[in-house]
């Protein structure tokens, strides 16, 4: 093996196919995967309809430069501003889920004219930009740990000396992560959400959501931030967009532009707007749409958790299950053995199921297609229960 990934262990050596939710290596042999690659493959490796969009744009065209315009990138763009009820605002098609959230952090910071951002400390936002940085001049990270065990009943800003804490007046916007949170699936609360929300707004700022894993069905809805009942001013997505294919998108309702100045964001990037993506981009969204994916995907996370919570009951060493539709942490209980949670995982390979694993952390994580089968869910949750109590 020549490359080598620095942390990752690659179970699987010999992938040659995918179709769906199922892996198939060079000798023929099947695995399901239950974490969609790395959270993307969300209507299923292959699609045949998003297979058929990107070849037959590649053949037309894949690429164009700034000064040129292809109905397909202003279709992608309507679907997605429509989705989000933003329709007649702005729509960038970018490469990665990086990106989308940096190129939001650089308009917020820009409309504000305030680069101080607010975000919960266990956020995560990508590989780069300064959203990963967290540079002390342009973050202040709020760490909603202590709100488990409020003494304030949950009222957040009144008297709470974390929420005291916040400088909102020098904040130019709040970017959330709805849910995922640094991949542990922990859902901050919804009262200190709308309570940050309203209160950033009230002071001039942007709420930027980051979807890139949360978006389009992942936790049971089209977004994340559905879950917490307000709407965003700018929406980062990647992942899912693409169904494996690099192509993201930043967001951004109406009046973002103005609060810019009349002109988005400048930002040259070569790949931005390719129609190749775009491509994609909306054929994925559609077919979200016309296969009711989003019910089909939360009724696969349901059965998942129903299976799971019998199994914690009946063959035990589960702490907890975090959940939110087709997104799910398994927290083991592995004392005294911290070994348990790699062998298990290496185990579940073994019996044909590939499932997430946080490494240096009890977790597995499970986040199929919205796709998979009943068939496909009750093997998994036979070969889970088997592997833990052999485990
Ligand atoms: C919540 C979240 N935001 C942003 C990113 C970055 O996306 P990408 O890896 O496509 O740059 C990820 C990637 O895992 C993510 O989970």
């Amino acid at each position: 093996m020549l490359i080598r990934y620095p942390g990752h262990e690659i179970l699987l050596p010999d992938i040659v196919r995918a179709v769906n939710c199922h892996l198939f290596d060079a000798g023929g042999r099947r695995y399901v995967d239950l974490e969609s690659g790395v959270w993307c493959a969300t209507v299923g490796h292959g699609h045949p309809r998003v297979l058929r969009a990107l070849t037959e744009q590649a053949a037309r065209i894949a690429h164009n430069g700034y000064c040129y315009g292809t109905a397909v990138v202003e279709e992608a763009a309507r679907e997605l501003l429509d989705r989000l009820g933003f329709a007649g605002g702005d729509c960038v098609l970018l490469c990665s889920g990086s990106e989308a959230v940096e190129h939001g952090v650089r308009t917020a910071q820009a409309a504000a004219g305030r680069p101080l951002l607010l975000t919960m400390a266990d956020s995560y936002f990508g590989a780069y930009g300064s959203a990963s940085r967290r540079r002390a001049d342009e973050w202040f990270s709020f760490d909603w740990t202590p709100c488990a065990s409020c003494p304030f009943a949950g009222e957040c800003d009144r008297g709470c000396p974390h929420w005291e804490a916040v400088p909102f007046e020098q904040i130019g916007g709040f970017v959330f992560e709805p849910g995922s949170s640094s991949g542990l699936v922990r859902f901050p609360p919804d009262k200190l959400i709308r309570n940050l929300v309203a209160t950033i707004r009230r002071d001039g700022g942007l709420v930027l959501v980051n979807e890139v894993t949360t978006g389009f069905g992942r936790t049971g809805r089209w977004f994340g931030h559905q879950h917490y009942g307000f709407a965003p001013d700018v929406v980062a997505t990647g992942k899912s967009l693409g169904n494996g294919y690099p192509v993201s998108a930043a967001l951004y309702a109406p009046g973002v532009r103005e609060r810019l100045g009349g002109s988005p964001l400048k930002y040259a990037q070569s790949h931005q707007n390719d129609p190749l993506g775009a491509a994609v981009a909306r054929e994925v969204v559609r077919v979200i749409a016309d296969e009711d994916l989003i019910a089909r995907g939360a009724a696969a996370g349901a059965r998942l958790l129903a299976g799971l919570e019998e199994i914690r009951a009946r063959v035990g060493r589960i702490a907890q299950i975090r959940a939110r539709g087709p997104m799910i942490a398994v927290e083991l209980d592995d004392a005294p053995d911290a070994a348990f949670t790699a062998r298990l995982h290496r185990d579940l390979v073994g019996r044909g199921y590939v499932t997430g694993r946080r490494p240096g952390l009890p977790v597995l994580r499970l986040d199929p297609a919205l796709t998979i089968g009943d068939e496909d869910v009750d093997g998994f949750l036979a070969a889970f229960a088997a592997a833990l109590s052999d485990g």
